[in-house]
């Protein structure tokens, strides 16, 4: 334990590391390039939170301690607006576009150019700043009262606590949830047996109504800027401008945003977005135009409801009708028995989909669906395929309602369902199908980390009677291997390094590896850096799990019974006489994937992945490089390249997330152009000055390397 410095010396400290902390996180949040490891972000966060507890009258309400969420409050105060939230009118056609145009330009009578942005999905709020403090986030509500929810909007991490300049402004834009935290919610609302979230929209608004801030900061939510609101600061003349300003001040402004001249590259910019959009890491519904001039926006107005000056492109929502053909059963790792609907597969959001999760019983009925039945499916946030409704005029008569079985489909022991829970569960510990689901999480990515260890290996493991729990992995012998279907030799020696190797993993990949009902990822990652090893954990009593924050009452019952249960005892101790480790081990928390571009040793460059962060990171010379900025993108490569050769080159783009192609089309985003391009780069200048593909990049190979080492690729040249 370090010494609590005298006061003086806690504010200068104090003050220091808020600076610090705040360039750290927008680095992480905002610009998506951290400098520093996980670790070490978190040691900084600990002694600025050890010195506030010394002095709580040094804690203040921008403090970013207060990201995990303050106290909780009673109810939400209304607050008015002072200048309206208005709504956008909407399109659904490019011809509803262009007469937006048409009206926008005679409304003018000039040219005038058009800022496209995504329209995200999720909620509008209003964040206000005085002296360049944060002191309120509001939402909406219905654009002149909304609610008074800064306690919540605290939370958010890309959201500025502190801006550089002592200014006085009211910014708005959009809340949302990203993709991935949308799914791991409604993935642990079913653990929990609470009723998943239709989609990110509504589960962000949920989130941001919770009376409990520390259930908001939890939520992984995040912000995208969108406009200035009420603000006395003399600002640029043009929304584009306006829009980097905010972005220089560290407010969070969507990277897509884009300007065009004139409402033909507008267009083609609608159908440039309409598939790639379900690639994005969060959900979109549409764009937004605006016109980019600030004085022909006030010349031309707004309308009662909303702007002349803006429109809202809405893409239809997908959605399929297909076919049930069957209702299968599975049985989960902790005994759930989750139904879900089997159909004809369909093309919904970027991917085909022939599989939804029907949840339990209830959900059955509520919908009525039936096999044979005709339905209406979508991807809840573009993600999650989920059955809508069933159409039950399209009925012939034969459709076979469905009815849970009273014992379990694997096991054939008998379900039970508690009468505050929607899931019937099979209670045998020996059932096949647990047994399999929970080595299978055992072995996966982000628990043990059994590389080659997959589904097929362990029902092939399980069928030959080699195992029966996770702790007989670490017995089996080549020899056993080799009594496996397609087993060869170097298969074999690999998986028994890999499983070898996941003895040395640091605490909490066992922990959640475990499948401890109710411990997710993060918590397993709390548990073990709170208390460094298992058996502290498992001597932990009741009162102990509940004081750590994230650790809610329902998960601390869930590991205190858990570890006094003598099935998890008597695993733990054979998994230990085995040599797994049970300690945490900080380095290997800190550890992520990221991409260098290296050298080979006969000099030539290529794109690597590697495992980076906490204390084998060498600081000084690396930065990996922000996580696939080139997703959705496709480039082609002509001419003759200096620095690279071009395979070299098309290596990096696709470890960067893009695509690289042949011929270019009205699919290329980028062409990268080295000396003596010919046909390719004429082709792509047509289909620019055509309005074809306005938004393809030329870029020359300078161009094209400075991109690469902005995104922080390192060329050793
Ligand atoms: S501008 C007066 N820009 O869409 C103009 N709105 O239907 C105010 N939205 O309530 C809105 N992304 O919640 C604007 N880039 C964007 C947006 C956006 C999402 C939402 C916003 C608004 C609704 C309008």
């Amino acid at each position: 334990m370090t010494a609590v410095p005298p006061k003086q010396q806690a504010i200068d400290r104090i003050t220091e590391l808020k600076e610090i902390i705040s360039y750290h996180n927008r680095r992480y949040y905002v610009l998506d390039n951290p400098e520093i490891s996980d670790e070490e972000f978190d040691a900084l966060m600990r002694e600025l939170t050890t010195l506030e507890s010394a002095y709580p009258d040094l804690l203040t309400e921008d403090s970013p301690s207060q990201r995990v969420g303050g106290e909780a409050i009673t109810g939400f105060v209304k607050v008015r607006q002072e200048i309206p939230m208005l709504s956008l009118a909407n399109a659904f056609s490019p011809e509803e576009i262009q007469d937006f145009d048409r009206r926008v330009r005679e409304g003018v009578s000039s040219s005038v150019s058009y800022v496209c942005e995504l329209k995200i999905d999720g909620l509008a709020v209003s964040l206000r700043y005085e002296q360049g403090r944060l002191v309120r986030g509001a939402t909406r509500g219905d654009g002149e009262i909304g609610e008074d929810i800064t306690a919540n909007i605290r939370t958010i991490r890309n959201i500025p606590l502190v801006l550089p300049e002592p200014l006085t402004l009211e910014v708005r834009g959009e809340a949302y949830m990203p993709k991935h935290a949308f799914a791991r919610l409604n993935a642990r609302r079913e653990e929990l047996g609470d009723p998943p979230f239709a989609n990110p929209r509504n589960a962000a608004a949920g989130s941001l109504r919770q009376l409990d801030p520390k259930v908001a900061a939890q939520r992984g939510l995040a912000v995208f800027v969108y406009a200035l609101g009420d603000a006395t600061v003399p600002t640029p003349d043009k929304h584009s401008e306006v829009l980097q300003w905010l972005a220089a001040l560290g407010f969070p402004v969507n990277p897509e945003t884009r300007v065009y001249p004139n409402i033909e590259q507008v267009i083609a910019h609608i159908h440039w977005w309409a598939e790639r959009r379900h690639h994005l890491p969060y959900a979109t519904d549409g764009l937004v135009m605006k016109v980019d001039d600030l004085g022909l926006q006030r010349q031309l107005g707004f309308t009662a409801k909303s702007p002349r000056w803006a429109i809202a492109y809405k893409y239809a929502a997908e959605q399929a009708e297909t076919v049930v053909t069957d209702i299968e059963l599975t049985v989960g790792r902790t005994g759930t028995v989750t139904p879900t609907a089997v159909f004809n597969s369909v093309q919904l959001a970027g991917t085909t989909v022939s599989r939804a999760s029907l949840h339990n019983e209830d959900y059955i009925r509520e919908k009525d669906i039936r096999v044979g039945d005709t339905i209406v499916v979508q991807k809840a946030g573009e993600i999650i395929p989920e059955v809508v409704r069933a159409l039950p005029d399209q009925r012939s008569g034969n459709e076979v309602p469905f009815h849970m079985p009273s014992h379990c489909p694997q096991c054939g022991e008998p379900l039970h369902r508690q009468p505050e829970e929607a899931a019937w569960r099979c209670v045998n510990p020996a059932c096949p199908a647990q047994i399999q689901e929970r080595l299978v999480h055992f072995v996966s990515r982000n628990a043990m980390n059994i590389e080659g260890l997959g589904e097929r290996w362990i029902h092939q493991l399980l069928d030959a009677g080699l195992i029966r729990d996770v702790a007989d992995l670490y017995h089996l012998s080549r020899e056993q291997l080799f009594e496996l279907d397609r087993m060869g030799e170097k298969l074999a020696t690999n998986l028994l390094t890999a499983i070898n190797h996941s003895k040395e993993n640091s605490l909490e990949r066992l922990l959640f590896g475990l499948g401890i009902p109710l411990v997710g990822e993060k918590a397993a990652k709390t548990l073990a850096v709170h208390f460094r090893n298992l058996d502290e954990i498992m001597m932990a009593d009741l009162a102990d799990l509940i004081a750590i924050r994230d650790i809610g009452p329902k998960m601390a019952q869930s590991i205190h019974d858990y570890f006094r249960s003598p099935g998890p005892q008597q695993l733990i101790q054979r998994l230990r006489d085995v040599g797994v480790n049970t300690s945490y081990l900080s380095h290997e928390s800190a550890t992520k994937r990221a991409i260098f571009v290296v050298e080979n040793h006969d000099g030539a460059l290529h794109a690597q992945t590697e495992d980076v962060g906490g204390e084998t990171q060498n600081k000084s010379s690396r930065t990996p490089v922000a996580h696939q900025p080139f997703l959705g993108k496709t480039f082609v490569l002509t001419g003759s390249l200096a620095a690279m050769d071009r395979r070299e080159a098309a290596e990096i783009i696709e470890l960067l997330g893009g695509k690289v192609t042949d011929n270019v089309s009205k699919h290329t985003d980028v062409l990268v152009a080295g000396e003596k391009a010919g046909s390719k780069l004429n082709k792509a200048k047509n289909l620019i000055t055509s309005g074809q593909q306005a938004h393809l990049k030329i870029l020359t190979e300078e161009g094209f390397c400075t991109w690469l080492e902005e995104l922080g690729v390192q060329l050793k040249r």
